[in-house]
């Protein structure tokens, strides 16, 4: 049987690709650097970056640690063959990258990881596809090790009410997509509830969050605007094919939202829940 896409972006796309580069630089900084937040690993610790795209994260990792080993693995080839050039070019021997699917079996032996790493899932794995990963990840690690989700709480937080109504129509149409654990659609729902998979899977589990500024005045607003410039777009047919929006009226929302970004008061913030599980000990 042919293995089904659920990622909601088109994962060969260039343009994704490009999106995904800057984003990972926005939120590696509002995260305060790509370890911040985790205990000290030691050295020869091997890192996993799950869902890597253009390996970001991965690279910051084997460049602050170079005497860490770090992998990266995602379904996408152009990401991951973008990965292996830069590593390559940055000279970095200590990070590697291969094209794997998270929805199936994860190709490497038993406790093999000091430390998962995975942000932004919620728009690649459908709600009952959660499971399996986690049991991978939780098979993969070894005991004691550790595993990071990070995950929007919401998809910006402003004072454009353009924007917000778009969001609202976004997370409605990813919750009825199978997408994220809202009880009732309003929200993504996914830290209250990685948060009770982890501990039901014995973690020690706690959580966190950070929040980035991305107001007109402030040094992110470019990144956060072409985000949206490219992703809202993206819901055109969605919307349109679900009876929320005309054509017609979705391009005409779409222009607002771009003209209320641009206004000197626009102010967003964008909240993230970071979940660390400590693997349990068997
Ligand atoms: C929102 S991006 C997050 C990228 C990265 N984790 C970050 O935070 O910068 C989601 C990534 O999942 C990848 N992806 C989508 N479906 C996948 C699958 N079934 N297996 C592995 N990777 C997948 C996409 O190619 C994309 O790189």
């Amino acid at each position: 049987m042919e293995r089904q896409d659920t990622y909601i972006f088109d994962l060969n796309s260039p343009a994704e690709l490009a999106r995904l580069i800057n984003q990972d630089r926005f939120l590696t900084q509002a995260m305060g650097g790509p370890l911040a937040g985790l205990p000290d690993l030691p050295a020869q610790a091997k890192v996993l970056d799950v869902a890597c795209g253009p390996g970001g994260w991965a690279l910051d990792v084997a460049l602050d640690r170079p005497d860490l080993e770090v992998a990266g693995i995602d379904r996408s080839e152009p990401m991951i063959s973008y990965a292996t050039a830069r590593a390559q070019a940055q000279g970095r021997k200590n990070a590697t990258f291969g094209v794997m699917d998270i929805t199936q079996p994860l190709d490497f032996s038993d406790a093999t990881f000091d430390l998962i790493n995975a942000r932004l899932l919620l728009g690649v794995l459908k709600r009952e596809a959660w499971d399996a990963l986690l049991d991978e990840c939780t098979r993969i690690l070894r005991p004691g090790g550790i595993l990071r989700l990070i995950e929007p709480d919401d998809s910006g937080s402003t004072n454009s009410k353009t924007f917000e109504y778009l969001s609202s129509l976004a997370i409605k149409s990813l919750w009825n997509g199978g997408y994220g654990f809202s009880l009732n659609g309003r929200s993504f729902g996914l830290g209250p509830a990685l948060l009770h998979k982890l501990k039901q899977r014995g973690y020690q589990a706690t959580v966190s969050s950070f929040v980035g500024d991305y107001s007109h005045d402030s040094p992110g607003w470019a990144d956060f605007y072409h985000n949206a410039e490219i992703t809202t777009p993206q819901l055109r047919i969605p919307l349109i094919k679900a009876g929320e929006l005309t054509e017609e009226e979705f391009d005409q929302l779409y222009q607002q939202e771009l003209i209320e970004m641009w206004s000197e008061d626009f102010t967003a913030l964008w909240h993230f829940v970071v979940i660390l599980g400590i693997a349990p000990t068997r």
